[in-house]
């Protein structure tokens, strides 16, 4: 259907909740979309960190017609093989003790949040944290620990007991996490936000204060998660303390699919009935989840981290170049940032024009998620396209 067609239906037809670019995709092969004009782009968005192998994946693709063929939904009345399955290999990949299955990032976010209500039920452990920047969806509770205005303002009243302390100070964290506490909820590789690193010492007091009053860390791994960052979970490498990790996107290799993981300390919080989702851990979205998780067991962690290595260090030569365009280059694996001295979205729009996707985020920061499966080639062929956009302000 012609462009200015969809256009115009979505305007008519939808609720305005997403700025769309113009442009109707056809299909998806490995790194590249491709346009109903007949544009080929090179995905560097990676549909916002959920195509982690790409478009086309034939062993994604074969599970998923396999699962097909048997059922799409049963229910969880039911022992569901692929939901087992993979439940073993993330507890494997990431070291955690239990795994309980949803459809979507917010709604593990709200998982976690029941999960820290229900361990300390009944005790003066109430409050929750979360920092400034972070992102942590969009239903009430996940909203609520959504530091971010833009996001939350529209929506007040939200839940109460929630302070968003600043992200990187310790002097907020020793002012204000006490007795009280009953979780922190961090990113400790912040998305949304501008891609931005927690510091080691930050990490460091946090670690210190939950030994001190036994709160509990949930980390938001909804984005940096998966294997991206070059390790299964990325706040592994920040040596955080984690008891409930959150997880989406990758998971399921491009359908949804959401989960919490538990630690030793917090597996056994809840009991029949009082959690639950009709469709979480659906059959279809769990096998092609099982292959993201074999490809991640074949070594695609490791590659991730050198392709982004290479990704970075092309990124920090045009910064060098280009010392008053971009501020910062910075991230971890195929999760980086470019921070720019101006407005990120009209590179954007250059960007498309040369056939590459990138996005914006926190108004001057490029983001980059693309598909764990890209190539050097492509690598080089987006860090030329950049030069070139960024040569030409
Ligand atoms: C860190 C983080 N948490 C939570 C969410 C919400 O996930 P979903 O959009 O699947 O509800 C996102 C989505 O971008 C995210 O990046």
């Amino acid at each position: 259907m012609d462009i200015n067609c969809l256009i115009k239906m979505e305007e008519n037809d939808f609720f305005q909740t997403y700025k769309r670019l113009e442009i109707a995709i056809e299909k998806g092969d490995g790194c590249f979309l491709y346009s109903s004009n007949g544009d080929k782009i090179l995905d560097m968005f990676g549909g916002l960190a959920v195509n982690v192998l790409g478009y086309g994946h034939k062993q994604i693709n074969e599970a998923i017609k396999a699962q097909v063929d048997k059922y799409i939904h049963i229910s969880n009345l039911f022992y569901q093989e692929n939901q087992l399955k993979l439940a073993e290999k993330i507890k494997y990949l990431s070291g955690s003790s239990k795994v309980f299955f949803c459809n979507s990032g917010t709604e593990a976010v709200e998982a976690a949040i029941k999960a820290v209500r229900k361990f300390f039920l009944g005790s003066n452990k109430t409050e929750l944290i979360s920092f400034t920047g972070s992102f942590h969806g969009r239903t009430l509770g996940a909203l609520t620990l959504t530091a971010r205005k833009k996001y939350r303002e529209q929506f007040l009243p939200l839940l109460p007991g929630v302070k968003h302390l600043e992200f990187n100070s310790i002097k907020d964290l020793e002012e204000n996490v006490n007795n009280k506490t009953a979780a922190v909820f961090i990113e400790c590789l912040q998305g949304e936000g501008g891609i931005k690193p927690s510091l080691p010492e930050f990490i460091e007091k946090l670690n210190d204060l939950k030994n001190k009053f036994g709160f509990i860390i949930a980390a938001d791994e909804i984005q940096s998660g998966v294997g991206r960052t070059g390790t299964f979970n990325a706040y592994t490498q920040f040596t955080l303390d984690a008891d409930i990790t959150i997880m989406a996107k990758g998971i399921g290799g491009g359908l949804p699919l959401g989960a919490i993981s538990g630690n030793e300390r917090v597996k056994n919080v809840f009991t029949y009935g009082e959690h639950g989702s009709t469709f979480g851990g659906n059959p279809v979205a769990a096998a092609s989840g099982l292959v993201v998780m074999d490809e991640l067991e074949k070594g695609l962690m490791d590659l991730n981290l050198q392709n982004g290595n290479l990704l970075k260090e092309g990124l920090n030569k045009i910064k060098q170049k280009y010392p008053n365009i971009i501020k910062d280059v910075r991230g971890m694996g195929l999760m980086l940032g470019v921070e720019l001295v101006s407005a990120a979205q009209p590179i954007v729009i250059e960007m498309l024009k040369q056939k590459v996707l990138v996005n914006c985020t926190n108004e001057n920061v490029i983001r980059l998620l693309p598909p764990y499966i890209i190539s050097q080639t492509e690598i080089h062929t987006f860090l030329n396209v950049f030069e070139i956009v960024i040569s030409e302000l």
